[in-house]
């Protein structure tokens, strides 16, 4: 028997923090998706995901709360493994940090790379973000500050040990053009040539001596190695590279992707391969570096307090509907913007109207129509080729777009079929059919040309939302080998005579107002949408004459210059915009009511002034952070007020 195909897979390792978000299970999630599709494929997989448990941010919180870092991380970690464990996520294996195989394979590493030069002892002058366990040259900060979070950073001198990094340069831009793949979407790979090795990659500093919470560099104990070094050797020592615990590094190892977020791109495509490179080791076939879910237009942290619980969600919805939702909503590269709105609206479309529908409505007719069991005897007709073409290539689409990573692409080729699947029972109209005796035979295959399609599509849907997809197959009568990956290429594998089992309703509809209520815990929104159909429109009062104010009421409004960096119109809405702002901060959405006379590329890159102080508010249920400043003009045109590029975003407006 031929061997099976290798694939290992790796989610980030997350530092411990007491709440994972919904940004993190995104993540998960996608790694999961990919490492069961590989699963379905045949391969043998390894999905690894773990913990990032050491490092400064670590030991503050712990003396915070006046245990030791091991009690606190300890007290994490089950949190975590918990909600993957409730969000169906199949890991093969999950590394500490803190694990004791681990620590001793990074400390032979740091060792081995000492011993042969790759490290040597200086002295670091610097800055260092604590919250990113980052350091910074003083070149790379921008306006002084941590350039991935925009918080303050500290100076920082120590005697350090360093890695030579900028050893590895060459070898990285060389590596880079021969494997033009390696990092995706591309344009990251441009932005790390560009932003870090191109002005001059210096040496990094991997030890610490400043605390003492990480793993001591076992020849100068009173070091700790650099978060980051330990962190990035998870996905080898997991393997059991230098250490006894594990045993097949040989077996998996290069990694086949590295899924990671963005911003941590830049550990995994320059730090990580040169750390390899002086090891000797392979580099990873690929790392691939996901978007953001934005919420309010700016990066969830808890700080800003608008984490979104993904446990909350799931105990609402459902996992499998949490699942679809996160990677049908958005491109897998780019930054999407959460809201529950989009989620509820996303469910009911296709998960509800499209997919429950059909599952339902087709059972529920074989029932009524048969029984429950199809006869042998049915009848073909040529106005089902259209239907079986698309079902019978849809496979091949499918994983089309799950190699490239791709899995919107993907999801959305599956529900083109299930459209097409639900056309096809208004066409063949089977309630008219079953009027006639005569048509047993042809509505018969009608059944079972809804069914073969359900199967088809719901093997595909199986690693998006594997329970789902059991409770299908137990819906239609699908036998285990017809649900496989071989399976969903050959069309009319279904037993003609197949038995159906009417089920629970997959997805109840969601009602869109009282749950954006609920969620949001605004009893008011409930009454709202009724109210304004009922109540008649007054004609807007414009106001007359103006009222004169002092300047300590001016000094309330807090007008500030900001740029706009994205522009879409809101759906559904003829005069919204939505605008995503540099605001001299962290960034944020408004909504303006300019459609009418700007397109989007018109705005783009243009510098606004805002009212920043505005109290949020939400417009067709996207969320506003402010108001732009904009004239009106005698023909009721609306004109806003750009300002000179010159001006720095953030500026006060006085
Ligand atoms: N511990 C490091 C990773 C070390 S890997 C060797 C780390 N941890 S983290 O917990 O801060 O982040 C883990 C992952 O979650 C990162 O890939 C990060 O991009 C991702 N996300 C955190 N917030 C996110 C969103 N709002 N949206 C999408 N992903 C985000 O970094």
């Amino acid at each position: 028997m031929s061997e099976k195909k290798k694939f290992y897979i790796t989610t980030p390792i997350y530092y411990p923090s007491a709440k994972l978000h919904i940004g993190h299970s995104y993540c998960t999630v996608a790694t999961d998706t990919m490492a069961r599709y590989k699963r379905l494929q045949g391969y043998d997989v390894m999905f690894l995901t773990g913990t990032d448990e050491h490092g400064q941010k670590i030991q503050q919180k712990a003396q915070e709360a006046g245990v030791t870092p091991q009690a606190y991380v300890d007290n994490i970690v089950s949190g975590i493994q918990e909600l993957w464990k409730l969000m169906n996520i199949s890991n093969d294996r999950f590394i500490r940090t803190t694990d004791a195989y681990h620590v001793e394979s990074v400390q032979k590493i740091f060792r081995r790379l000492y011993d042969q030069g790759d490290i040597y002892k200086s002295v670091y002058t610097g800055k260092y973000c604590t919250p990113c366990e980052s350091f910074w040259t003083e070149s790379q900060l921008v306006d002084g500050k941590c350039p991935d979070c925009g918080r303050e950073v500290a100076d920082a001198q120590e005697e350090a040990y360093f890695f030579r990094l900028s050893k590895y340069a060459d070898r990285l831009v060389a590596y880079y053009e021969e494997h033009p793949d390696f990092l995706e979407p591309s344009s990251r790979l441009n932005e790390m040539v560009n932003n870090f090795i191109k002005p001059g990659l210096e040496d990094l500093c991997v030890s610490r001596t400043t605390f003492d919470w990480g793993i001591p560099v076992d020849f100068d104990p009173k070091h700790v190695v650099y978060v980051w070094v330990d962190a990035l050797t998870n996905y080898i020592t997991a393997l059991g590279y230098e250490n006894d615990t594990y045993h097949d590094f040989e077996k998996y190892w290069p990694a086949d992707v590295h899924f990671v977020g963005k911003e941590i791109t830049r550990f995994h495509s320059i730090i990580w391969p040169a750390m390899l490179m002086a090891l000797d080791l392979p580099l990873p076939k690929k790392v691939f570096g996901h978007g953001w879910l934005l919420i309010d237009g700016g990066k969830m942290s808890k700080s800003k307090g608008n984490v979104v619980d993904p446990q909350v969600l799931c105990e609402r919805y459902g996992v499998d509907a949490l699942r679809y939702f996160l990677l049908r909503e958005f491109p897998f590269g780019s930054d999407g913007a959460f809201t529950n709105e989009a989620l509820i609206n996303r469910i009911n479309a296709d998960l509800a109207n499209d997919l429950g529908n059909l599952v339902s409505r087709s059972v529920s007719m074989v029932q009524k129509y048969f029984d429950g069991k199809l006869p042998e005897t049915q009848q073909e007709d040529p106005m089902d080729e259209e239907l079986l073409t698309l079902l019978g290539g849809l496979r091949a689409r499918y994983e089309g777009h799950m190699e490239q990573y791709a899995f919107q692409s993907a999801l959305i080729e599956v529900f083109k079929v299930i459209s097409r699947t639900n056309k096809y029972i208004d066409e063949t109209a089977p309630w008219i059919l079953a009027k006639d005796e005569a048509n047993r035979a042809r509505l018969a295959r009608v059944m079972y040309n809804l069914l073969e399609s359900l199967r088809i599509c719901t093997v595909l849907l199986t690693p998006f939302m594997p329970d789902t997809a059991q409770k299908i197959f137990g819906q239609i009568g699908a036998r285990e080998a017809q649900t496989t990956w071989e399976s969903a290429a050959q069309v009319g594998l279904l037993s003609r005579d197949v038995q159906v089992h009417k089920g629970e309703t997959l997805f109840p509809r969601i009602d869109v107002a009282k749950e954006l209520a609920a969620l949001e815990g605004d009893k008011k929104a409930e009454e709202a949408p009724k109210k304004a159909e009922k109540a008649p429109k007054k004609p807007e009062e414009k106001p007359q004459g103006v009222s004169v104010i002092g300047i300590e009421d001016f000094g309330k409004v807090a007008l500030r210059v900001a740029k706009i960096v994205e522009c879409e119109k809101v759906p559904k809405s003829d005069k919204l915009l939505r605008l995503q702002l540099d605001d001299g901060e962290s960034g944020r959405q408004v909504v303006s009511g300019i459609a009418p006379w700007y397109t989007p590329e018109e705005l783009t890159g243009k510098k606004v002034i805002i009212v920043s102080n505005l109290k949020p508010a939400k417009l067709r249920g996207v969320e506003s952070n402010g108001m732009i400043l904009a004239a009106d003009c005698k023909n009721g045109d609306v004109k806003v007020i750009f300002v000179d590029d010159a001006i720095d975003c953030g500026a006060t407006v006085r």
